[in-house]
């Protein structure tokens, strides 16, 4: 059977503040998708929440980029915002950027990660979700889990994932995008996605058969909108087991946190924490940046689960030291690198600070030479 995994995220309301969604909402979400799988339009459906973050995940046989299913999340989504403005919850209906659907919810504000695969004989999957942070969150952990022999020990053990994994790296500032293949290009791979202020893993590909193994989801709200309207606060969907890596390969990235950008005010670079469903509150200076995994298996593309991945003592260490990691940079304050680089501070509301300032800057010195190109500079045989 051919089926379309389609996961959809946007946040139409906090409560209180962005920490969490308030229950009515994720009810109100339920109730509508649920109408849509009795109707028989979707196969199955589930809801989830990370911090102010409602994902719907949806099974179908639409395919991808489908008008039907995308306009299902989007009305959703608005009933999501009427009970929101009804209760005054934070940012109502803060993801929707534009009044009208039009076709397809990518660019108008939701977060968007969908693949269509036949279903194996047994299809274990597992979902995603972070808040506090961007789509390029996910660069790190599938490098390693689909790149990095000593994190998947099946990319030397099992002979189907011999030939490595394709990765489809988008430029988020330019919206092109190009296909990596490892381990042959696994050093071009990683020239780009260390670069995390651009570039984004958006699905990763096995080389053996071209099935498809891991999606995310790589909007830029503050590109899309112009301004600042929150981090992307991005989604993954990764296919396990039995040619593809196993589950514990999946998740062994997240048992050793890392830096990821978004934090308060999405202007800081914070430790990604995974955590449970019931953890799932960015409460400490709007963070840590916090990740949930939800397991699925698929049976005729109905969703058994979902498995709550994180709510395990074997992550508590990385809990421990995430905090560790937060308690460090705290100690910067304001200062980089705790905050960001000014370049990325451009779509924040700092650009309106500077402008305040502008005519009041006097010459004290003469200004710097333009850097010479190093390039030239140096003798490159
Ligand atoms: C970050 C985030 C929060 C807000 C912060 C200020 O993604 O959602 O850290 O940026 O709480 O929010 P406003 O500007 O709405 O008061
Ligand atoms: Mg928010
Ligand atoms: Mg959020």
């Amino acid at each position: 059977m051919r089926i379309t995994l389609s996961v959809i995220k946007a946040d139409v309301g906090g409560y209180v503040g962005h920490s969490a969604v308030h229950p009515q909402l994720v009810e109100t979400i339920k109730e509508f998708v649920g109408e849509e799988v009795k109707k028989g339009i979707l196969i199955d459906a589930d809801v989830l929440v990370c911090g102010d973050d409602t994902a719907i995940v949806m099974t179908h046989t639409h395919g991808v980029d489908s008008e039907i299913v995308h306009g299902i999340a989007w009305r959703a989504f608005e009933k999501a915002t009427e009970v929101a403005k009804k209760l005054k919850l934070y940012g109502a209906g803060q993801d929707l950027l534009s009044t009208a659907f039009s076709g397809n919810v990518k660019g108008m504000g939701p977060g968007v990660a969908e693949m269509e695969f036949e279903e194996r004989p047994s299809e274990p999957v597992i979902v995603f979700f972070a808040d506090k942070t961007a789509p390029s969150a996910w660069n790190l952990p599938l490098y390693e889990m689909f790149a990095d022999p000593m994190v998947c020990a099946g990319l030397v053990i099992d002979p189907k994932m011999h030939d490595g994994f394709t990765f489809e790296v988008l430029d988020t500032y330019t919206g092109k995008a190009v296909k990596l293949s490892t381990p042959s290009e696994l050093y071009e791979l990683l020239a780009l996605i260390g670069t995390v202020e651009r570039y984004a893993i958006r699905s990763v590909w096995r080389n053996n058969d071209g099935e498809i193994a891991a999606v995310a989801s790589t909007q830029r709200l503050s590109l899309i909108a112009g301004k600042y309207v929150g981090k992307d606060d991005p989604v993954m969907v990764v296919r396990a087991q039995a040619g593809f890596p196993a589950v514990g390969e999946i998740l062994e990235p997240f048992a050793r946190p890392w830096i990821v950008e978004g934090w308060m005010r999405g202007s800081h670079n914070g430790p990604l924490m995974p955590v449970s469903f019931k953890n799932a509150t960015p409460t400490r200076f709007d963070g840590p940046p916090r990740v949930i995994a939800a397991g699925y298996q698929i049976a005729e593309g109905k969703l058994i689960g979902p498995r709550d991945l994180f709510d395990d003592p074997a992550f508590d260490k990385a809990r421990e030291q995430a905090q560790l990691m937060a308690d460090m940079l705290r100690r910067q304050g304001i200062f980089e690198p705790h905050r960001l680089p000014s370049e990325e501070m451009e779509y924040t509301t700092l650009p309106k600070i500077l402008k305040k300032l502008e005519e009041r800057f006097y010459e004290l010195e003469a200004p710097r030479k333009a850097v010479e190109d190093p390039v030239e500079k140096h003798d490159i045989d």
